[in-house]
């Protein structure tokens, strides 16, 4: 028998038990479920990196609010699609406090989870121009996203930024956005899986070749202002959470409530459409929607067909966090800071044991340390990586499933880790790297 951290017989069984045929192609949900079974099996508790949920305890003024709406009658009421006056306000707020652009209150549209903002827009963008039918990935990505595009039967392009970093972006976008079949580009920044943060160039690329060719940027901002090397807290005051928007009117952002404010449980998102776009007319559009108008199809067409709007309490609970945040009452940064500061101590867990970081740098400088990061370790690819780790009571994903070509990688996910498990970890990853010395 092997000496592992977790008893090799025990896994193995569970594993064999498994319809799992390897544990490093399977999914999250398949390797949340043999974990649990192993955890309970043995008794002991895994450094679980696999799942990307928020931590943290929700927002309580949410609560409060959603209580108070709830007391007074809004479940008997269907809500506005286009979202209630009082977050529409806050979130056109927010966007000029924390972007510095200015958003009328039309194109700021609640949605169930950032998740559903996704679905409309993927639907719509590639709805407006008959000759426009794909959406580029700018990957590594949120593997949902493209579920949701099979869902619908959107075609999709997509490359690994890894190599495409800085100016070498620009050439990388034209090659894609000069054959005139791309309608959107799309891409999560701070980035889901990497933790890469687009730098101003960088945006500025993607701005300019958007506006040139006259494609729809889709910026994921799922993770807003979790970049900690800069503080993003002060509404109003610089530096601004870089965004896309600063440098084209050709966008729609899309800004979960799930991580920043722990909302996650209550499926509650903003959309954020441009006013230009918003007001823009695409005669194609007609082919699906009674409108041509954008927003008008966006929100009547597309919102209306998938949830009739979103549940009223969610919204008055987001629209009393973000009236705190806008008001600067409430520091929301500073509670999602744990985060990076976590990441901080358990990246050098292991690098210190012979691991090293996949995507390392923004440009020329080393990524920040926030909610996700990725590894690898030498000599080992990601699946092989996951299907030892396991018997050493670490779970994590691979970014094969994230569209990276980097498939020596793995994504960790720091939030579910909790401080007082930092020795086993620390012990976990020493006796790997004794097990597995690295020449
Ligand atoms: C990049 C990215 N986009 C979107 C989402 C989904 O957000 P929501 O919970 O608001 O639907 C997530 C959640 O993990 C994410 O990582």
């Amino acid at each position: 028998m092997k000496e592992t951290p977790i008893n090799y017989d025990i896994v193995t069984q569970k594993i064999n038990e498994s319809p799992i045929e390897s544990v490093g192609k399977a999914s999250i949900r398949d390797i949340k479920k043999l974990v649990d079974q192993i955890e309970e099996a043995t008794g002991k508790k895994y450094i679980r990196m696999e799942m990307g949920i928020p931590g943290l305890p929700p927002a309580q003024i949410g609560i409060e609010a959603e209580k108070k709406a709830l007391d007074s009658g809004v479940a008997a009421i269907y809500p506005d699609i286009f979202g209630i006056a009082p977050l529409k306000k806050e979130i056109s707020r927010f966007v000029k406090l924390f972007l510095n652009i200015d958003v009328s209150p039309d194109g700021c549209i609640p949605t169930v989870g950032s998740m559903q903002g996704g679905f409309a827009s993927f639907m719509t963008v590639n709805r407006m121009n008959e000759k426009k039918d794909t959406t580029l990935f700018i990957d590594p990505g949120f593997p949902v996203h493209k579920l949701q595009h099979r869902v619908l039967g959107i075609k999709y392009e997509t490359f690994d930024v890894y190599d495409y970093r800085g100016e070498k972006l620009r050439d990388k976008l034209e090659s894609f956005l000069s054959k005139g079949n791309i309608s959107s580009i799309l891409y999560s920044n701070p980035n889901n899986p990497s933790w890469i943060c687009f730098t101003d160039k960088e945006l500025r690329i993607i701005a300019d070749l958007a506006t040139k060719y006259d494609v729809i940027v889709m910026e994921d901002l799922a993770y807003f202002a979790m970049d900690f090397r800069k503080d993003y807290s002060k509404p109003g005051e610089p530096p601004f959470q870089p965004s896309v928007s600063q440098y084209t009117d050709n966008y729609i952002l899309f800004i979960s409530s799930s991580k920043v404010f722990s909302y996650a449980g209550q499926r509650i998102g903003m959309m954020v459409i441009s006013d230009k776009l918003y007001n823009r007319r695409f005669p194609d559009l007609k082919r699906f929607y009674t409108y041509d108008q954008f927003g008008y199809s966006m929100v009547f067409g597309s919102l209306y067909a998938l949830s009739s709007g979103t549940a009223h309490t969610p919204q008055y609970g987001l629209a009393a966090i973000l009236k705190a945040v806008n008001d600067g009452e409430y520091n929301f940064i500073e509670i999602v800071k744990e985060y990076g500061e976590k990441a901080a101590i358990m990246k050098k867990f292991f690098l210190d044991n012979g691991f090293y970081i996949v995507y390392d740098k923004d440009e020329d400088v080393p990524i920040a340390d926030g909610f996700y990061f990725t590894f690898a370790y030498p000599g080992f690819s990601g699946e092989d990586l996951l299907n030892e780790l396991i018997y050493y009571g670490i779970s994590a994903i691979s970014l094969a499933i994230t569209g990276s070509k980097r498939l020596e990688g793995i994504r960790a996910c720091v939030s579910l880790v909790k401080r007082d498990q930092f020795p086993d970890l620390e012990y976990r990853l020493t006796k790997f790297h004794e097990d597995h010395p690295v020449e």
